[in-house]
């Protein structure tokens, strides 16, 4: 159950002047759901993509199974770990199914080209494949849009085909960069599903997060990054209780009783929360 199946071992991320990530140690095991969240520009998705290769890490090194990645994209997907882009990235003009093909292309000896030409030596391999892409969109739930073109799907389905395709490279880590982004409360339910669903196959997620109701329900742990630096790790109660992240997303606790100018503060921002529309406010009940 503690088999470390992801291990980042000070990891820092520098662009210039500025320090993204700061000597960040952070581990996946495997079985685990967990979640990394911090306010925005907290380097979550610059830390992702330090562990997906995208980006070479200014100092420290990515373990996967006890190996170290070299830091190349799709040496670290043949690996086992498959991600999602906080901004949805498909293929718009190929359809549902295309979308997964192309995601098995490192597990198939023919390569992303032979898939997309479907050449000779892809035709060997293609029907093996496509039973196993639309294994994968019955498990997702978009089997019946198989034909479909990505870009003619709703978003949260769109969400959904990202999470197909990824999990056509076989992972044994998948990383979700704000899986819930754009969701309504009924697709960000039907998601937690999936994700539970995801690891009971045997997947261990990360999962960077805003929707904090949805974080905290699905994660065995929660890291909390701010201004690049792993603030606390924990389970979702003693992360939820802690007071540094609190102060981390609400600024600093009050200090004794609330003043008159922190008390309108409040008041004001309640107004403003209040305000867009009756929607918004049973959307918050809804749950
Ligand atoms: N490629 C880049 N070049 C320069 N600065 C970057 C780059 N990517 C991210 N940053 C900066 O790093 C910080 C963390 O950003 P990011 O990782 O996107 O935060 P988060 O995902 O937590 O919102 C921000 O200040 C951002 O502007
Ligand atoms: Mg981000």
């Amino acid at each position: 159950m503690t088999t470390p199946v992801l291990e980042a071992r000070d990891v820092t991320m520098r662009f210039g002047g500025l320090t993204a990530v700061r000597s960040v140690d952070f581990t996946v095991n495997a079985g685990e759901i967990v979640g990394l969240i911090g306010p925005n520009g907290a380097g979550k998705t610059t830390f992702f993509n330090c562990l997906t290769g995208l980006y070479v890490p200014t100092e420290g090194t990515v373990s996967y199974k006890g190996t170290v990645l070299p830091p190349k994209p799709h040496l670290v997907t043949q690996a086992g770990i498959a991600r999602t882009f906080q901004n949805i990235r498909l293929f718009s003009n190929m359809t549902v199914l295309e979308n997964v093909l192309v995601g098995r292309h490192t597990r198939t000896k023919e390569g992303l080209w032979s898939a997309l030409l479907r050449g000779p030596g892809f035709k060997k391999a293609e029907r093996a494949s496509e039973e196993r892409a639309m294994e994968l969109l019955e498990f997702i739930g978009l089997a019946p849009k198989r034909d479909h073109l990505a870009r003619n799907l709703p978003y949260g389905e769109q969400r959904k085909l990202e999470i197909a395709r990824a999990l056509a490279s076989e992972p044994g880590l998948l990383l979700l960069d704000e899986p819930t982004a754009g969701m309504n409360p009924q697709e960000t339910r039907a998601t937690e599903e999936l994700v539970f669903a995801i690891r009971d196959k045997g997947i261990a997620v990360l999962l960077i997060e805003h929707d904090m109701r949805f974080v905290f329900n699905l994660s065995d742990r929660v890291a909390v990054l701010v201004q690049g630096e792993k603030l606390v790790e924990g389970t979702s109660e003693v992360v939820q209780a802690d007071e540094r992240v609190i102060a981390a997303y609400l600024g600093e606790p009050f200090e004794g009783d609330p003043g008159e100018a922190e008390a309108a503060e409040v008041e004001a921002a309640e107004a403003a929360a209040e305000a867009p529309s009756t929607t918004s406010s049973t959307k918050g009940e809804a749950k």
